[in-house]
Parts: structure tokens; C-alpha cells; sequence
């Protein structure tokens, strides 16, 4: 029998292309990111699997170029940069990595809370320009976190483990979701999203980037929350309104933002840039190398499993669904 093709857009941490080597014929990208179709589709060719990075942009016309696929394994817990519904029209599975990076994400998260209220970076820039002169009582002073409210938006995996860190820092939670939870863990408050703006000290963003949630947080909603409010993003950068940010940034009516994701990834809006009072790093949610290695092999796994006849552990799409 002639073994299953595997095409992976990436060269992959842990033992991902072992395991998937032992099975199946591997065809593996080692040059840059895959970022446009028709490269993805004459990378891909006449594999019966992909597993792929969220640059990898899995369109209907991929879909439709290779006919063989059976799995998109993503390497990531988001999978806006796959068409689902194409994927449920063309019969083909489409997997995820979600719980493996929920901890480091929440961690990371809460590493940008910490720097955007207690200007981190800023401080950072300060003594490595030479200006630290000495402890002083006025000096970079942050803003206290105890006894206000975190607004956790979205409260899924990441967003619960968002809030369960929130005790430590001595922090209340409120939560806004698609629907109300009937037991929510960690217990925490549900507000509509207007009213967990307005009475937030933190906004941590961990919703799913789709049609309804792009442009979630747009000028006006900005102006719902309280003068030096902070904005925490480490889901996806498109749920903001970058210019309306900038614009209420420039305003001083925010006190900050930590940002982990952009709305025109890589490309940072110019008028982040400059800024003191913005914490911008470049997309490491899920970075360590023990989570980076569990997802690619989870990612693995579930191509495994669909080659193998098997349920993945891990389903988006199940061809069924259509
Ligand atoms: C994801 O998994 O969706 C992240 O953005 C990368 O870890």
C-alpha cells in the first residue's frame, strides 16, 4: 500500500515529523512561511493531509486545488485562516491544538497586564538609555491592579485561565460571553459587553476572531471604558480597531494597551509604534518550547488519527458535519 502523503508547511519542534515520518511519505517546507494560495496549493499538491500554520492561508481555492486532502491539522488553537465552511462543503476534516498552550497563554497574558500597568517597557527603555539616576518616590509610577476588576472577554479556555490567575493579583472577574454560563469556572460576574467595559480596570481579549467579532472593540466602545483603563489583546488582532485605539490612546483617555496580536499582522500600525504607554510584542502567546512542541505533535496526532480511519482527538470540522 502506498503510504500517505504529508505535506507540512513548516519545520516542526518535539516529534511531530517523527511520528509522522514512521507512517507516511513527508513532504516538509524548510524555507519561509507559506503565505500565499497558489504557493500553498503547489506546496501541497496531491497530499492527503496538511498540517499547517496560521499564516497558511487553507481558502476555498486550496481546498478545491487539492482534492486529496482528507485533514487540515492546524498548528494552532485559532483557525481563522481556514475556511470551515469550504472545508465542511469538500468533506475534508480540519483539526485544532486547543488546551496544550491554554496555561502558556494565560501566563502570557498576565506577563502583559503586569508590563502595560506597571509600564514595563517603558521602564526598560529608561535604564537601558542610561537615565536611571537613583531610586526616586515619583519615578515611572504604575497603576494598582488590587481590588479592581478584570474584564475577561470570551470565557473559553484561555479567558477561564485568564480569570483563575486573577485571585493572585487580588483582582475581581467579570466575564462576557456568546451566552451566560449556568457555572462558570472560576465563578466570576457576566456582564453584557458595554457594561464590562464600562467598569473594567483591565480588558483581556480571548475571543475567537469570526464575522461577528471583528472590530469587537470599536471607537465607541473605547470611550465606554473608564479614563486609564487598560487593553490586554493576546487572541487576535482583527477583534480591534487599531486606528480607533491609536486615536483614544493619542487622547490620554486610556491608560494603556499590552498587545500580543495586530490587526494587519506583521505589520504594526505606525501610531503604536512611538508610544510609551503600549507594551507591543510580537504574537508569543503559546511561545515556550514545551507548548510549542505539544501542539505540533498534537497537530500530528490528529492527521494520524484521520489518515488512520480514526476520530482526531482534536476536531473543528468533521467531514459528517456537512
Ligand atoms: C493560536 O494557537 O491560535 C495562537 O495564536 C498561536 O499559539
Amino acid at each position: 500500500m502506498t503510504p500517505h502523503r504529508v505535506a507540512v508547511t513548516s519545520e516542526l519542534p518535539g516529534k511531530a515529523v517523527e511520528w509522522l515520518e514512521a507512517g507516511c511519505r513527508i513532504h516538509l517546507n524548510s524555507g519561509p512561511q507559506i503565505t500565499d494560495e497558489d504557493e500553498l496549493i503547489a506546496f501541497i499538491g496531491a497530499a492527503d493531509a496538511v498540517l499547517t500554520l496560521l499564516a497558511n492561508p487553507v481558502t476555498d481555492l486550496v481546498l478545491a486545488a487539492c482534492p486529496r486532502l482528507r485533514v487540515v491539522g492546524n498548528c494552532a488553537v485559532g483557525f481563522d485562516n481556514i475556511d470551515l465552511d469550504a472545508a465542511r462543503r469538500r468533506g475534508v476534516w480540519v483539526t485544532n491544538t486547543p488546551d496544550v498552550l491554554t496555561d502558556a497563554t494565560a501566563d502570557l497574558t498576565w506577563g502583559l497586564i503586569l508590563a502595560v500597568t506597571r509600564r514595563l517597557g517603558e521602564a526598560e527603555r529608561f535604564l537601558r538609555e542610561r537615565r536611571f539616576r537613583g531610586w526616586a518616590l515619583d519615578m515611572l509610577l504604575g497603576s494598582a491592579i488590587q481590588g479592581r476588576q478584570l474584564g475577561v472577554v470570551g470565557y473559553g479556555r484561555i479567558g477561564r485561565a485568564v480569570a483563575r490567575r486573577a485571585g493572585g493579583f487580588g483582582m475581581s472577574v467579570a466575564y462576557t460571553d456568546v451566552e451566560e454560563h449556568s457555572n462558570p469556572d472560576p465563578p466570576a460576574t457576566f456582564m453584557a459587553l458595554e457594561q464590562l467595559l464600562s467598569t473594567s480596570h483591565v480588558v483581556s481579549l480571548h475571543a475567537p476572531l469570526n464575522k461577528e467579532t471583528r472590530h469587537l472593540l470599536d471607537e465607541p466602545r473605547f470611550r465606554l471604558m473608564p479614563p486609564g483603563a487598560f487593553l490586554v489583546n493576546t487572541a487576535r488582532g482583527p477583534l480591534v480597531d487599531e486606528a480607533a485605539l491609536v486615536r483614544v490612546l493619542e487622547e490620554g483617555h486610556l491608560g494603556g494597551a499590552g498587545l500580543d496580536v495586530y490587526e494587519n499582522e506583521p505589520e504594526i500600525h505606525p501610531g503604536l509604534l512611538g508610544r510609551e504607554d503600549v507594551v507591543l510584542i510580537p504574537h508569543l502567546g503559546s511561545a515556550t518550547v514545551e507548548t510549542r512542541a505539544a501542539m505540533a505533535e498534537l497537530a500530528a496526532t490528529n492527521i494520524l488519527a484521520v489518515l488512520n480511519g480514526e476520530e482526531p482527538p482534536t476536531p473543528v470540522v468533521r467531514p459528517a458535519d456537512h
